[in-house]
């Protein structure tokens, strides 16, 4: 941008600043005018089309809700710090599930505690009477976490708490009864309450994690809630944080099944932490899960507090949700400077009924493809040396649709690697007789930030006994969205290289592999209009 027309800019800014400076807090016109400034989002490693926050620490996504033409994203959120502190719950919107707009935070602490995570409802029916059915209230339900009785070690620092928005959730007002759910029990972890709507007993239903477990509450009207019931997997002992509960038809059937989310603090299938579900039946009082199995949601490493969006138009009909992409054993020291932490895509989840078992299949938001520019096809190959996949796209920007034939393969092992000059590389290979996929981000940088990061090859369970494999992949400057076979197996994994990847090539091991076809197609950043 050449001098004039940034002086230019900047008298244009001051005048609509002053024009709106009445009507507009003094932190939205930062954010407004931060958001026209011409190198907005390019730091190393920032993402140019995943959310991240302008600057400081974000973790778990809350209290998300769709209103009036808006997809509401609140996320825990520390606005003084890059490293995780006393938590506010940050906030952004989207019409389209790809453009983002950030808003002045939503929630601050108070004299109760700091906010911590939960959910968000549209109170269509003002059952809460805290509205009118002409203007619903939005009710938000979160932990108020009190550092003073976490320290004298009271045991009951973490209650829940809610907030009402009047004005379709912008501005908050805490309810003067706080909490609504008291830590009588004295639980040490007590927290992340999401509320849905139980038609057949029409009721409110409020789930949260209480350390190894989750408990279910029910409420006529938001404010008043009773105890229900506990679900736990016996000899279980993690902890279990944002739990998430709503119904979901199975495709191509009538019948309806309840999914229950939970993400696990450790030990999950590639170390740390990760989301889970579970499929079952629940009767307005318990939740009987399926077989109590418990199953992942994405086998990578940084899918964590995966939830779902509250009040998506029937008409539209989808399950919409969000991640946050990261891993609590190392989400404070990763290399990123201005802020810290990303969300995963916005994902839109289906259940499946495969070999007489319940399967949560997720695949990006179709409206991702408004990104798309360019696209590069490549035709039918079989390849016995790696080859490099050339064309008009930007490896780490780009989006991937792979189809492989498997039974033509022959390679031990085959699958796709970005590199960059530095000799630092990140890869993702599947191998036919183990049946199983495996990501590799061990040499992803040479400047290696923790040993936990880059200890292991992760890996995944995956059917490769088909005719085909269909990998469909999300490259955005430090992240790797895979989505394998329509969803069936995700797997989200985020890298730091020391410069960013500049080239991509099928690779094999001992053998050829056949790919049937491949479309890449270049994506435009999401923030830089
Ligand atoms: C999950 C979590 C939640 C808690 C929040 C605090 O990542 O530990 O259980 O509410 O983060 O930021």
């Amino acid at each position: 941008m050449n001098f004039d027309v940034k002086i230019f800019g900047a008298i244009l800014l001051l005048v609509i600043g002053l024009l709106f400076a009445g009507c507009e807090n003094k932190q939205l016109q930062e954010v407004k005018k931060h958001t026209m400034d011409g190198d907005y989002y390019n730091e190393m490693h920032r993402p140019q089309f995943h959310f991240t926050p302008e600057a400081n620490w974000m973790n778990d996504p809350n209290g998300m809700f769709y209103y009036e033409g808006k997809y509401h994203l609140f996320y825990q959120y520390y606005p003084d710090s890059t490293v995780w502190g006393p938590m506010h719950w940050g906030h952004s919107q989207t019409e389209d599930l790809v453009h983002w707009e950030h808003l002045p935070i939503g929630l601050y602490p108070d004299s109760i505690g700091c906010i911590f995570s939960g959910g968000a409802v549209v109170d269509t029916e003002n059952t809460s009477k805290l509205g009118s059915t002409g203007q619903p209230p939005i009710i938000a339900t979160f932990t108020h976490h009190d550092f003073v009785g976490e320290k004298a070690k009271t045991n009951d620092f973490q209650k829940q708490s809610i907030a009402y928005s009047l004005d379709g959730g912008y501005e908050w007002i805490k309810y003067k009864e706080n909490p609504v759910i008291p830590n009588t029990e004295k639980i040490k972890d007590f927290r992340d309450p999401k509320v849905v709507w139980h038609e057949a007993s029409k009721k409110w239903i409020l789930v949260l994690a209480a350390y190894d477990r989750v408990k279910f509450y029910g409420s006529p009207n938001l404010l008043d809630w009773e105890f229900l019931s506990d679900f736990a997997i016996q000899g279980d002992q993690r902890l279990w944080e944002c739990p998430d509960l709503f119904p979901m038809t199975i495709e191509g059937t009538n019948e309806t099944k309840w999914v229950l989310i939970v993400s696990i603090q450790k030990q999950a299938p590639n170390g740390g932490t990760a989301s889970s579900y579970f499929i079952g039946d629940f009767n307005g009082t318990e939740f009987q899960a399926e077989k109590k199995k418990q199953k992942w949601l994405d086998w990578g490493t940084d899918n964590y507090a995966f939830v779902t969006w509250n009040n998506v138009p029937k008409d539209d009909g989808r399950i919409l949700g969000i991640g946050w992409m990261s891993n609590w054993q190392y989400a404070q020291i990763v290399p990123t400077e201005k802020w810290r932490s990303a969300m995963t895509l916005p994902r839109e989840l289906k259940l499946l009924n495969v070999n007489a078992d319940y399967h949560l299949f997720s695949t990006p938001v179709e409206e991702l493809q408004l990104l798309r520019s360019d696209s590069t096809v490549f035709e039918q190959m079989s390849i016995s040396e790696e080859k490099e996949l050339k064309g008009s796209f930007d490896p780490v920007q780009a989006e991937f649709d792979l189809r492989f034939n498997v039974e033509k393969t022959t390679a031990k092992t085959f699958g796709i690697q970005f590199e960059n000059e530095r000799g630092e590389y990140f890869n993702i290979q599947f191998n036919k007789e183990e049946g199983k996929m495996y990501v590799n981000r061990m040499h992803s940088s040479n400047n290696k930030f923790s040993d936990e990061f880059y200890d292991a090859i992760h890996s995944a369970p995956i059917s490769l006994d088909n005719e085909s494999l269909d990998v469909h992949l999300f490259m955005d400057v430090s992240s790797c969205e895979l989505f394998i076979n329509e969803g069936a197996i995700c797997f989200t994994s985020i890298f730091f290289p020391s410069k960013r990847f500049t080239k991509v090539s099928l690779i094999q091991e001992n053998g050829s592999v056949d790919l049937s076809e491949a479309r890449i197609y270049s994506l435009q950043g999401a923030w830089n209009k």
